[in-house]
């Protein structure tokens, strides 16, 4: 059943409430998701994005009942990732030769994801137009690295509503749709989760896309993602969140991670809270088991935070596997603005903690102090430092 969004642009995706993870495993969704479709109903008729392979046959099923798919005029990819085209294969054996906007570099994603020679795959670049009628047009946004090469906005004129695909999205599923009606924590649970995981490492190009929208002087009234909700209620204010995220975003937050084998570094780990806390008891201390929490989620707890401390025992040389998964989805995420420190336990070689330093301040961390370790399990002097330890931290990162 569509839905509709505003005049005449209708929902016509696919909830996905048991959806519970996502990038294979690397991404949990707790609160399930959704893959947002749009049908633009003017004189033309056009549809923005599709869905996921799985949910193609029920997608085109539904979208049948709405229209007569030979009316639809053409389709726009905002984006090639198979969460948005996987529906297209199935819809062009039905209507071939329809017009695919998507840009340059959609046409190489599409052609690599489908190989496909006979598609109407029509290139489109920033500033170009479309007319849907009623003088209405479509107006296409490349949005390159926000967060694949071939991403891109498109704008409906009039209605001012952007169809922005991943940005601004969440992986979040609700039947009210829209960002006024749901829970408002859990919205923006997951609309900073979905940032820091996927936007992060393109900070930097959100900033100038922004502007860019600026530029173009596009009154945004509305915007439709390619998941979670449809911001209709000041859609500026998640523009202006995106802003604050990619700018060095920080929370007075510290977050502990350990991962531990026999409880040393976990011990290690508590006294250091202990230590913050007494320190600066208005800081948000956290304090988390790598190998009980999802890597998603310690990704996020990062992106709050001021200042991390981060630590494993030392194991063939290096550290747990916990830790090291996410020293390497860290270097990749380039976070800009945090602090940290590193601590470990070791038997005969001294190495995790000076393996995780290095690593975090290749990741960009400033490293504030030097690394703490202890010799097989501590003991209450090695505690009573640990104490100390996390209290000249939280000082160091005021
Ligand atoms: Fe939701 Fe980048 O696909």
């Amino acid at each position: 059943m569509k839905k509709h969004i505003k005049n005449n642009v209708y929902w016509v995706g696919k909830n996905h409430w048991d959806l519970r993870e996502f990038h294979g495993s690397e991404y949990t969704t707790t609160k399930g998701s959704s893959y947002n479709s749009y049908l633009i109903l003017e004189e033309k008729i056009g549809l923005i994005d599709t869905v996921y392979e799985p949910f193609s046959t029920e997608f085109i099923k539904n979208l049948a009942t709405e229209i007569d798919l030979k009316t639809i005029d053409f389709i726009v990819v905002n984006h090639a990732e198979p969460d948005h085209s996987g529906a297209l294969e199935a819809l062009l054996d039905l209507i071939p030769g329809t017009p695919v906007y998507c840009t340059e570099n959609g046409i190489k994603s599409l052609t690599g994801l489908y190989h496909k020679k006979d598609w109407n795959l029509v290139p489109v670049k920033t500033g170009d137009r479309i007319s849907v009628g009623n003088g209405k047009e479509l107006v296409f946004i490349q949005a390159a690295m926000i967060h694949w090469p071939d991403s891109m906005f498109c704008f409906l004129t009039q209605d001012n509503v952007l169809f922005s695909n991943d940005a601004f999205g969440q992986h979040y599923c609700s039947e009210l749709l829209f960002n006024d009606l749901v829970d408002q924590g859990e919205l923006w649970t997951e609309t900073i989760k979905y940032y820091a995981n996927i936007i992060t490492p393109f900070s930097h190009l959100v900033n100038r896309k922004i502007e860019e929208i600026k530029s173009l002087g596009l009154e945004v009234e509305c915007i439709c993602t390619s998941h979670g909700i449809v911001w209709r209620k000041d859609p500026a204010q998640v523009i202006e969140k995106y802003l604050e995220y990619a700018n060095g975003y920080q929370e007075n937050q510290i977050t502990v991670i350990y991962d531990t084998m026999y409880e040393g570094t976990a011990m290690m780990a508590n006294q250091f809270v202990k230590g913050i806390t007494m320190e600066d008891p208005l800081v948000n201390v956290k304090l988390f088991s790598a190998s009980h929490t999802n890597i998603s989620d310690l990704v996020t707890e990062i992106f709050k935070s001021k200042a991390i401390l981060l630590g494993s025992p030392t194991v063939h040389n290096g550290v747990l596997y916990t830790i090291a998964g996410l020293l390497e989805f860290v270097n990749g995420l380039k976070f800009k603005n945090k602090k940290a420190a590193t601590f470990g336990t070791y038997g005969w070689r001294d190495l995790s903690s000076k393996v995780i330093q290095k690593s975090l301040q290749e990741a960009g961390f400033e490293i504030v102090m030097e690394p703490i370790s202890a010799n097989w399990r501590p003991d209450e002097q090695l505690q009573e430092r640990c104490v100390e330890y996390g209290k000249t931290f939280a000082r160091s990162v005021k």
